[in-house]
């Protein structure tokens, strides 16, 4: 017998990572499999559209005797290990060594149970499988779908009259764009019964950065609410079905995220929410095509002897932004050190002949001739637009992270910009964006990709909500805007600030109340404190800041 344990020491990663071979752990398996047998006794058909090495069977196979169960694998190296499981036993399992996607559609069956393979657009045959799936559905999911939501719409289509289904798959669906359309396939097929949000800080499958859940459906024709919930431990699976919230199917918006419907949202406890893009655009910072050819450090220039105007300063990794506030001086201390801060960009003296044979060196290795390169004229010339006043770092660990760019330098990717900023000041914008608050309330809106690890997209802090900064008083805006000013030498009084900021919008936008006196004579404290540092010498580096004798608000 092949155990899941026993092949994943024999496989390599790649192998495994090709087919998307992430193991259920046989608590979940056993819990989906009662589910899909419901205590039936007697014959049922079952169908394993991804079986691997059949940990869904063996559970079934506890439960009930009298299954015929029919699986498919794409790879032959598991299926025949598959096979040789189930060889010689009595038990009634047939696999299939072929792909699910174009395997019959017409079969059906009595039960469906499945942890589908979970690959990107870019990593299977998006242009062949989407369109099939949309031709036999009438679907419109898009080329971006997942291949599980594939998986998952087929499976509903091959579902008998009163048959149940058990799905594990990631809930990235249920807040993302392509997971729309299937939201709203799901839906309308009415067979969704229950889903089980499974806390990614425990993730269902260690080795796979995903968030999972498990949808529990039922052809009963019965369309009345499909409930949520959420479990911390897969030892809770039991007791799901108690602790609950239920929706009723016209309450389900498709086209919202569904955490609203099992999450407490941050946003919810406060007032007077608008949209990010009100104040301002977010968008992508820039992209080289090439960031080996085009970033420099000041070795690398004085190597090549290329002319200061053919660079524009730019902050290539975020890791060199030690602070919320990205000054002139911090920037001339980071190019002092030799780290890539430089842009090549071509210059308008082309005819220089070191600029020459820079370009030249372009062209002899292709760089011209890449996806961004190629579309750009001359290939060498970086996009023309002004360097952004606020950056925020777009996958974090901690949450997103803004930085004041007040050397007016550019950025790579590793930032996204914030541009066209309107309807409020600068400085009091970025006083609300630096609090946990302004955190707290864009990760409704983020994409959860498990492990803590948290993409923002240029959309979703567009979309994302912020509280409305117009409705400050003038005392409040000039308050705000003074502690943001005040944001820069040192990472200890910085955070003291920002705590202080954190309190003042919380209450400001909980309860309409706001004693601004208190806050307005905290910051001149904290300020002295800064005050008599800076007198002593400007202080840079964090450590030194450490030494003040900063009290506790
Ligand atoms: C996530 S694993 C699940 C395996 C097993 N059912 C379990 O839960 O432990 C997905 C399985 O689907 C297989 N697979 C990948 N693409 C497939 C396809 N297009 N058709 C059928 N099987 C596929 C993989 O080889 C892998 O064994």
């Amino acid at each position: 017998m092949m155990t899941e344990k026993e092949y994943v020491k024999k496989t390599s990663l790649e192998h495994r990572k090709k087919y998307a071979q992430f193991f259920t752990p046989v608590q979940i398996s056993d819990f989906m499999a009662s589910w899909v047998l419901d205590g039936k006794e007697g014959y049922q058909s079952i169908l394993e559209p991804a079986i691997g090495l059949g940990v869904f069977s063996r559970s079934m196979l506890k439960i009930n005797h009298d299954i015929r169960v029919v699986g498919y694998d794409i790879d032959e190296s598991i299926f025949n290990y598959a096979t040789g499981n189930f060889a010689n036993s009595r038990l009634n399992v047939t696999i299939n060594l072929e792909n699910y996607l174009t395997s019959s559609w017409s079969d059906k069956y009595d039960g469906i149970i499945c942890n589908p393979p979970y690959l990107k657009f870019h990593d299977y045959d998006n242009a062949k499988f989407v369109p099939l799936v949309n031709n036999k559905l009438k679907t419109h999911l898009n080329g971006f779908t997942n291949i599980y939501t594939l998986f998952l719409l087929k499976s509903i289509y091959q579902l008998k009259d009163g048959g149940r289904m058990a799905y594990i798959i990631p809930s990235e669906f249920l807040n993302s764009d392509y997971g729309v359309e299937v939201k709203r396939a799901l839906l309308q097929s009415g067979v969704l019964k229950h889903i089980i949000i499974v806390d990614f800080t425990q993730c269902a499958f260690d080795d796979a950065l995903t968030t999972a859940c498990i949808l529990l459906c039922h052809k009963d024709k019965r369309t009345d609410c499909v409930t949520f919930s959420n479990i911390q431990d897969v030892a809770n699976l039991s007791t799901c079905f108690a602790d609950n919230t239920a929706y009723n199917y016209r309450e389900l918006n498709p086209e919202v995220k569904w955490k609203r419907y099992y999450e407490e949202t941050n946003s919810s406890k406060y007032n007077h929410l608008i949209p990010f893009s009100t104040f301002a655009k977010v968008s992508r910072g820039i992209a080289t095509g090439a960031n080996n050819y085009f970033t420099f450090k000041a070795s690398k220039i004085d190597e090549y002897n290329l002319p200061e105007e053919c660079f524009r300063r730019c902050i290539c990794h975020s890791t060199d932004v030690r602070n919320q506030v990205l000054t002139e001086d911090d920037f001339d201390e980071i190019a002092n050190e030799d780290k890539t801060v430089y842009l090549f960009n071509g210059c308008s003296d082309d005819n220089n002949a070191q600029v020459r044979s820079y370009i030249n060196l372009g062209e002899a290795n292709g760089i011209n001739e890449k996806y961004l390169t190629a579309s750009r004229n001359p290939w060498y010339a970086l996009e023309n637009r002004e360097p952004s006043p606020i950056w925020v770092s777009v996958f974090n660990r901690n949450g997103l992270r803004f930085v004041r760019n007040k050397a007016n330098v550019y950025n790579l990717t590793t930032f996204h910009c914030v541009y066209n900023i309107s309807e409020i000041d600068t400085d009091i914008l970025f006083a609300y964006l630096v609090t946990d608050l302004a955190k707290e309330i864009f990760l409704d809106n983020s994409r959860q990709y498990g492990n803590g690890l948290v993409k923002f997209e240029p959309n979703d802090l567009n979309k994302g909500n912020v509280v409305d900064l117009r409705l400050l008083t003038e005392e409040e805006k000039d308050f705000t805007r003074r502690a943001s000013e005040k944001l820069q030498y040192c990472e200890s009084v910085n955070n003291q600030i920002i705590r202080l900021l954190d309190d003042f919008f919380r209450d400001r936008y909980s309860s309409n109340h706001v004693d601004l006196p208190h806050y307005v004579s905290v910051l001149q404290a904290i300020a002295a404190i800064k005050q008599s540092a800076t007198d002593k010498k400007k202080i840079t580096a964090a450590s030194k800041c450490k030494q003040l004798n900063i009290f506790n608000l």
